[in-house]
């Protein structure tokens, strides 16, 4: 029996078109005090291309530490905190309310680690860098393997390389690919 979560799951996966993206140091690490503790301008480039004209979606705290919204693209917040509001983003109190935003474009779910944790599993696809080097850091990069199958690279820096996974539960859909 599935309870209310992996539903929720199971219909986010089958409504949208969820994507994760994230940049993973070797040791796991994707921030630090509410930071991210590398710059590559490549890898920020990538993340750009990728998302570009479509919606992002991230936790408040990943927000604050950007401190504004994405440019050209639609940003979703999700918070608890009901008086949170911020100029040219909408604000979510849970996921279910993704379903009710009309989203017709991809979704890519940007992080932090807690809404990784939460979506991983609702995303057909997922683009991770890996940054080469281990960093000290206060915030890891869920367990993805046994949610994702087949990875290819799709980029390969001197200090980064990208490879995209597919959910295995969507893996007959991208057969061709
Ligand atoms: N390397 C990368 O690719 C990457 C990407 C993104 C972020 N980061 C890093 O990750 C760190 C932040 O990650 P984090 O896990 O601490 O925080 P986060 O996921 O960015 O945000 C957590 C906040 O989101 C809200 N939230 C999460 N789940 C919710 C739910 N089910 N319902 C309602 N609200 C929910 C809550 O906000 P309220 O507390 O307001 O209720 C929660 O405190 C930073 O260091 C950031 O730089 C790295």
């Amino acid at each position: 029996m599935k309870n209310i979560e992996e539903k929720l799951r199971d219909g986010l996966l089958e409504k949208l078109d969820m994507r994760a993206i994230a940049a993973v140091a070797e040791n796991g690490t994707i921030g630090n005090k509410n930071s991210i503790p590398w710059k590559i301008p490549e890898e920020m480039s990538f993340f750009r291309k990728m998302t570009q004209n479509a919606s992002v979606l991230m936790g408040r705290k990943t927000f604050e530490s950007i401190g504004h919204p994405l440019p050209d693209r639609q940003n979703i917040v999700i918070t608890r905190d009901p008086d949170w509001a911020r100029e040219d983003v909408i604000t979510i109190a849970n996921f279910r309310q993704l379903l009710e935003l009309g989203i017709k474009k991809t979704l890519w779910v940007c992080g932090g680690a807690m809404v990784y944790g939460a979506l991983l599993p609702a995303c057909r696809e997922l683009y991770l860098s890996t940054i080469f080097g281990e960093f000290a850091g206060d915030t890891k990069f869920p367990e993805f393997n046994n949610l994702f199958t087949i990875s290819k690279i799709i980029l390969a820096c001197p200090a980064f390389r990208v490879e995209r996974y597919v959910n295995g539960r969507f893996v007959h859909k991208y057969a061709d690919t």
